[in-house]
């Protein structure tokens, strides 16, 4: 019986590989194989094989992504909660909220460096959900940028240099200069809303493809 549109009629699932199969599910292909497989003609051995391929972004690019994530993930919610913690603990919360942020200044020059290298996996979407796409990507490599710096900057015009994890004071081109500090407070301040917003338009985008589209982008950072 020659039933295969997209796939040979002798398929082989790799019981193995249970992200390929899981692949397949979301985007809606194992019932397809499930059915192809009932009409293998009995003693018929050799199989042929049926691949998804996702094509993902390069390794230092996934590396680099949840590195950041995490990180900032980790200083968001410690910069937001330094006020509403006792004045003892908020020293600490200080620390880790500088120390760490700082550390996503550092990452994001290193990535900035892998973008302009690193080859983008090739697109898929509409042109108008790729241009969303690219919007949110650019603008969080924009504000996780503004973000470290300014914050950063503000510490030290307030008169508070960056003590790293108490381990040695950061160089700082600015000393204390209480004439812009509190614009750069600012800046911190709103671009910190702006990096929440773009968060959860990220999200949004992972929710819709992963859980509403079911297809296979989330696979492309993984
Ligand atoms: C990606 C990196 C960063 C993120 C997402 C971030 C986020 C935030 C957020 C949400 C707040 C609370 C809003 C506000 O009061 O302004 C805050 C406050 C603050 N952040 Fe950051 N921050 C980052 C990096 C840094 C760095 C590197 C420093 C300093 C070296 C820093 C210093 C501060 C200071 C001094 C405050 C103000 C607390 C106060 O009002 O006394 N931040 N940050
Ligand atoms: C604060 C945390 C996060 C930031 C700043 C962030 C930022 C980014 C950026 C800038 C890209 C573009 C790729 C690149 O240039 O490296 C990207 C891609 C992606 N991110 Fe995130 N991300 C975060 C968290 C997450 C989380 C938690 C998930 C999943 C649950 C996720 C899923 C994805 C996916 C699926 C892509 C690929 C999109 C595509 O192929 O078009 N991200 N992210």
């Amino acid at each position: 019986m020659q039933a295969a549109i997209k796939f040979p009629e002798f398929l082989f699932i790799n019981v193995y590989s249970q992200m390929r199969l899981h692949v397949m599910e979301r985007m809606g292909l194992l019932s397809e194989l499930v059915e192809q497989i009932e009409v293998v003609p009995q003693g018929v051995t050799s199989p042929s094989y049926a691949q998804i391929t996702v094509e993902r972004y390069p390794g230092t690019s996934r590396i680099l992504h949840w590195i950041i994530a995490v990180l900032v993930l980790a200083t968001w919610p410690l910069g937001f909660t330094i006020h509403l913690v006792k004045n003892d603990v908020s020293m600490t919360f200080y620390m880790l909220h500088e120390g760490i942020g700082f550390l996503v200044f550092w990452f994001m020059l290193i990535r900035v460096g892998n973008k302009l290298i690193a080859r983008a996996p090739s697109p898929k979407d509409p042109p108008m959900e790729r241009m969303a796409a690219k919007s949110v990507h650019g603008l969080f490599y924009i504000f996780l940028i503004v973000m470290p710096v300014s914050g950063f900057l503000a510490t030290n015009a307030h008169g508070f240099p960056l003590q790293w994890f108490g381990l040695f004071e950061v160089w700082s081109p600015i000393d204390k200069t209480p004439e812009i500090a509190w614009t750069l407070s600012g800046v911190h301040y709103w671009s910190s809303w702006v990096v929440l917003a773009l968060f959860l338009l990220h999200m949004g985008a992972v929710v819709m493809h992963h859980v509403i589209k079911r297809d296979t982008t989330l696979y492309r950072i993984l």
